[in-house]
C-alpha cells in the first residue's frame, strides 16, 4: 500500500519545546511509557525529534481505523505516546487522519542503522589528549598487555570474562573511570568482585594502571574505548552484576544535551546487560542531568528504583575530585540505584 501524506502537523518549534519540558520531568507513569516523548507528536516530528539515533526510518504504512484493533493489539502500540518497548521493537504507531483516507494510524517501521557512528549515537565524550606522564607510560608499558584491552582488539562476540580475569566472580562495569582514583579504591574494597573500567582517556587509564600496581590489584581490567560499543558487541545479555556511572560528562549547554550518555536507548542497553537482581548506580552533581537520569531510568520497564527517587549517598562510594568540587561550589550530588527486575 502506498503511504498517504499526513494532513496534520505540529509546529516543530512548539513540539521541541514540549519535548524539552517533558524530558526534564521525572515520569509519573513508570510502567512502560517513555518519559522523554510527549503525547500527540505528529509522525514527522516523532521521527525528527524523538527517534533514537541508532534507528532509521524504513517505511510508513497507513492503517484505516477499521483494521486497527487487531493490528495494534499484535504490535503493542501506543498512539502518539511512545513506549520504550515500541522503540525496542522498532514499530511505532501514530494516530491521525490521512488525506483521502479518513482517520486511522500510521505504522512506522524502523530499522537498526548500518551507520557505525550513528549506531553508537552521538559520542558522549570528546577525544582527549593521549599524552601520558612518565609514570603512566611506564605502567602502561609494563601492565597493559596483562590488564588492558582496546575495544578494537577484542575478538568478535561476547568477551570471555572468566578467561580475562582468570576466575569466575561477580563482575561490575564502571563506565568513564576518569583518572581511576575511585575505581581503584572500589577494587581494593571488594577483592571478591571483578571490576572492569571502561574509559577512552589514555592518561586516565595509565594513571589507573599505576594505582593497580600500587595496590597489587588482581580484580581489575581496563577497557579503552566507547563503553556503548563494548556493551553492544562484547557483553552478553545478563552478563553483568553491576554497572556504575559516576559523574558522567554533564554537557551542560542545551545544544549539547544530546551528547549525554544517560538517554533512553543507552539505559535500555545497560539494563539488557544486567542479570536479574543486578544494579545500576548513577551519580551526578548536575541537577538538570540528575532529573534527566531519574526520568530516563523510571521509563525503563526492566529497572526498579531501589528508593522512592534519590538514593542516600552510599558511604562506600569514594569521593573523587568531581564530588569535592561540587561540595566546594555548593552543588548537591545525587545518587540513583536501580535493580534489574527478575523475569525481564
Ligand atoms: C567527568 S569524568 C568522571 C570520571 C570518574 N567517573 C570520576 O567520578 O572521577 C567522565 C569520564 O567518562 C568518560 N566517558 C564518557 N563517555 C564515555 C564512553 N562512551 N565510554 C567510555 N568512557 C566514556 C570520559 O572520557 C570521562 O573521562
Amino acid at each position: 500500500m502506498s503511504t498517504p501524506r499526513a494532513t496534520w502537523r505540529a509546529s516543530a518549534s512548539s513540539t521541541r519545546q514540549a519535548f524539552a519540558a517533558t524530558s526534564s520531568k521525572p515520569a509519573q507513569n513508570t510502567s512502560s511509557a517513555s518519559p522523554s516523548v510527549p503525547r500527540n507528536l505528529s509522525r514527522d516530528t516523532l521521527l525528527k525529534v524523538a527517534r533514537p539515533a541508532h534507528l532509521e526510518h524504513r517505511s510508513t504504512t497507513f492503517w484505516p481505523r477499521a483494521w486497527l484493533s487487531r493490528a495494534q493489539g499484535r504490535a503493542g502500540s501506543c498512539g502518539g505516546r511512545v513506549a520504550e518497548r515500541a522503540w525496542r521493537a522498532a514499530v511505532v504507531w501514530v494516530g491521525g487522519p490521512a488525506a483521502g483516507c479518513g482517520w486511522g494510524s500510521f505504522r512506522i517501521d524502523l530499522v537498526e542503522t548500518t551507520d557505525r557512528k550513528k549506531r553508537r549515537g552521538v559520542p558522549s565524550t570528546t577525544q582527549r589528549g593521549v599524552r601520558m606522564t612518565a609514570g603512566q607510560r611506564r605502567a602502561w608499558d609494563e601492565h597493559w598487555s596483562e590488564l588492558g584491552s582496546k575495544l578494537e582488539d577484542l575478538p568478535a562476540g561476547p568477551t570471555d570474562l572468566v578467561r580475562w580475569f582468570g576466575r569466575e566472580a561477580p563482575t561490575v562495569l564502571e563506565i568513564g573511570s576518569g583518572m581511576g582514583e575511585g575505581t581503584a579504591q572500589l577494587a581494593v574494597a571488594a577483592p571478591e568482585v571483578n571490576h572492569i573500567a571502561a574509559e577512552v582517556y589514555t592518561a586516565g587509564l595509565g594513571q589507573l594502571m599505576m594505582l593497580a600496581e600500587k595496590y597489587a590489584l588482581e580484580n581489575l581490567r581496563l577497557l579503552q574505548g566507547d563503553a556503548i560499543a563494548f556493551l553492544t558487541d562484547h557483553v552478553e545479555p545478563g552478563g553483568l552484576d553491576g554497572v556504575r556511572i559516576y559523574f558522567p560528562d554533564p554537557w551542560p549547554k542545551k545544544k549539547h544535551h544530546k551528547r549525554r550518555l544517560v538517554a533512553p536507548a543507552f539505559i535500555a542497553l545497560v539494563a539488557s546487560r544486567l542479570r536479574p537482581g543486578g544494579t545500576l548506580h548513577l551519580a551526578t552533581d548536575w541537577s538538570h542531568y540528575a532529573e534527566q537520569m531519574l526520568a530516563v531510568c523510571e521509563g525503563e520497564p526492566t529497572l526498579r528504583n531501589q528508593y522512592d527517587d534519590w538514593a542516600p549517598r552510599p558511604e562506600w562510594r569514594p569521593v573523587t575530585k568531581f564530588e569535592s568540587r561540587a561540595q566546594a561550589e555548593g552543588r548537591v550530588v545525587r545518587d540513583l540505584i536501580y535493580v534489574k527486575r527478575s523475569g525481564s
